[in-house]
């Protein structure tokens, strides 16, 4: 059902010193940048070898991120999973009883469609599934 590890995303308080520990130290190619402001996140994507790490970070105390920042501090905030076809992977876990937080997909960064899986479901992980793009 899942494919490959596309992103392990991380939620930080100060973007910039993220980046110059990711991009600069650990020498991670910076491949994307998005303000998603329905999901109220700054977000930056970085290769590292055929997988991401997507920096999340929040644009106020008052959205998922920043409450999760606040009650948590800093660190991983979820592991995200390519599949084929995001609806009928949705679809798949509903049928299972799986409780889900997205019940339909929501738009991603670089024209993604994801969803996310309550972390209640999965052991306490926030788990994320990614439909890419096609790609042109
Ligand atoms: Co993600």
């Amino acid at each position: 059902m899942l494919g490959r590890i596309d992103h392990i995303g991380v939620a930080v308080e100060d973007l910039e010193a993220s980046l110059q520990l990711y991009a600069e130290v650990l020498g991670m190619p910076v491949v994307h940048r998005e303000t998603v402001a329905e999901q109220g996140v700054e977000a930056v994507l970085l290769d590292v070898g055929e997988n991401h790490v997507e920096l999340l970070a929040p644009l106020g105390p008052d959205t998922p991120v920043g409450r999760y920042v606040a009650k948590n501090g800093p660190g991983l905030h979820h592991v995200a999973y390519q599949v084929a076809d995001v609806e009928a992977t949705l679809a798949a876990l509903a049928a299972a009883g799986t409780r889900l937080i997205d019940e339909t997909p929501r738009n991603g960064i670089r024209g993604s469609r994801v969803a996310f899986v309550h972390p209640a479901a999965t052991g306490g992980v926030l788990t994320e599934i990614v439909q890419p793009a096609e790609e042109h």
